[in-house]
């Protein structure tokens, strides 16, 4: 196959798009972040990489918290303007209609979104254009209709939204579960010849 190459740039794709909450209870905001992601799962740990100028960097900052709040279909026209509107300018949660109430560790966590990571600050790492921030998961907020009978998170449901090359794309349908290449194919009962009367 012929391909052509580049410089080196940051064209990994999909990435994931979040709301991220920050600042206090009473003066909650949120920034829309797509250089996101997990790096470890035990402890479960997640980050996030913010230039210096963003509003929100000072007050992760100073709290050392944040969350990182999924966003779906009906989120996603906000996430867009809470990405290009800061929080110095005005009040984003309010001008859009949304909410935020403190998590188990008091940061502010979108109450529309499906799923919500709180998080807190480990390291701080000076990369560049941006600062990244290490933080433990210490608690998940997950929508309960989302969950089965069984309490099983049916994150499928959400219809969660991921961003690819400028584009904020829905996720579409399953082409196999962890771990489908090597599964065993259930064995297939042979229809039996013998009609019966
Ligand atoms: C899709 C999208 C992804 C973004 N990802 C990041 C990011 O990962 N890091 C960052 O510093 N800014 C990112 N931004 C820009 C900030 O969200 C934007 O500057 C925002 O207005 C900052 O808000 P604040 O000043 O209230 O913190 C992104 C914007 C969009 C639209």
């Amino acid at each position: 196959m012929a391909k052509v190459t580049w410089d080196g740039s940051t064209l990994l794709s999909p990435v994931p798009v979040v709301l991220v909450g920050c600042g206090s209870a009473e003066h909650p905001n949120t920034m829309t972040a797509a250089w996101t992601g997990v790096v470890c799962s035990d402890p479960p740990m997640a980050y996030v990489s913010i230039r210096k100028e963003r509003y929100s960097y000072g007050l992760i900052r100073e709290s050392g918290l944040f969350s990182l709040n999924l966003v779906n279909r009906s989120l996603v026209r906000a996430a867009d303007f809470c990405g290009v509107r800061s929080g110095r300018q005005l009040d984003k949660l309010a001008h859009l209609g949304l909410h935020a109430s403190a998590g188990r560790l008091g940061c502010p966590l979108i109450d529309e979104s499906p799923l919500s990571l709180e998080c807190r600050v480990t390291q701080v790492l000076e990369l560049g254009s941006h600062d990244l921030f290490l933080a433990e998961i210490e608690a998940v907020h997950a929508e309960e209709s989302l969950l089965d009978s069984s309490g099983r998170l049916c994150l499928e449901k959400a219809e969660l939204v991921a961003y690819s090359h400028g584009q904020y794309v829905p996720l579409g349908r399953s082409l196999g579960g962890f771990g489908f290449s090597v599964r065993k194919k259930p064995v297939r009962k042979k229809p039996s010849s013998s009609k019966k009367s």
